[in-house]
């Protein structure tokens, strides 16, 4: 790993033996902070299946434009931001804190990786933390100290699930985890989820054949499937679409297979 001031051998926890998603996604968007276990496994989707990295980037572009807007066209001031990731070039809280420098972000991540990385970029941040725990224990992320000495709850709060629900399998009830934080956060609040697209493509269907037989995990679900998980919330123009189509910034362009795969929403709660 490259990641300057992080020594990677220091980190309780870390099997460098065994692929990581973050690892994974960080060295397909062309970051430094992976092992050659989880370039092994990026290389083998790049080469099979040659959208991986446009996926990655249309991913991480829809979250930049969706934060961006939260903070630009509503009072939105706090974010929580789950399954974060290694911090990359633009994360939740620089885009945020460009605008509204008052902007409070909490990024949680099951990897220990994503924590110590995040620490050292967050150190002199006093309006932003990261802690390491497990969306699928949501009381956990609710109920932290590290939570709640950012997060008024009391006051409309963004939660960004950005890429994170399509790494719970079905039995993992996704629409369920979303349901609790619907239940937790005022009216004016919102959510934005990202999502692998499956669009019945078989590339969809091999590609979760890959990631379940190395990872474990990975579900490409139908824009049907998707929007159920926003349940009760209410889903803003433009809907759910391919990311790369969601209030795009550049000059439309004709999406690629690949960038069909990957879909995006943001929604309030009413
Ligand atoms: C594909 S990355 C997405 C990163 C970032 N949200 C983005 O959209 O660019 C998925 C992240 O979720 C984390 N993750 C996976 N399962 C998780 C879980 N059960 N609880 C917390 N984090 C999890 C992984 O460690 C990884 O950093």
């Amino acid at each position: 790993m490259a990641a300057e001031g992080v020594s990677t051998t220091d980190i309780p926890g870390v099997d460098p033996t065994k692929p990581s998603i973050a690892r994974t996604y960080d060295y397909l968007l062309g970051g430094k902070d992976n092992y050659e276990v989880d370039r092994a496994l990026a290389d083998h989707f790049i080469k099979d299946l040659p959208g991986s990295q446009a996926i990655a980037h249309d991913n991480r572009g829809v979250l930049v434009r969706a934060v961006r807007e939260i903070v630009a066209g509503t009072p939105v001031r706090q974010f929580i931001d789950m399954g974060s990731g290694l911090p990359t070039s633009d994360n939740v809280h620089q885009v945020a804190q460009r605008h509204a420098p008052e902007s409070r972000v909490v990024y949680v991540d099951n990897d220990p990786v994503v924590l110590a990385h995040g620490r050292a970029l967050l150190a002199e941040n006093e309006n932003t933390t990261v802690f390491q725990a497990d969306l699928r224990d949501p009381e956990a992320i609710y109920e932290s100290p590290d939570t709640r000495a950012l997060i008024d709850f009391e006051q409309p709060v963004a939660i960004i699930l950005s890429a994170i629900l399509h790494h719970l399998n079905d039995d993992e009830d996704p629409a369920a985890l979303v349901r609790y934080w619907y239940d937790r956060i005022p009216s004016g609040s919102y959510v934005f989820i990202s999502h692998f697209r499956s669009e019945n493509d078989p590339r969809s269907a091999h590609m979760q054949e890959v990631l379940q037989s190395s990872l474990g995990r990975g579900r490409w679900r139908t824009d049907e499937q998707i929007t159920a998980l926003f349940g009760d919330l209410t889903l803003l123009p433009p809907g759910l679409v391919p990311a790369a189509e969601w209030r795009p910034t550049d000059a439309p362009h004709e999406l690629t297979v690949w960038e069909r795969l990957i879909a995006a929403g943001l929604s309030v709660k009413p």
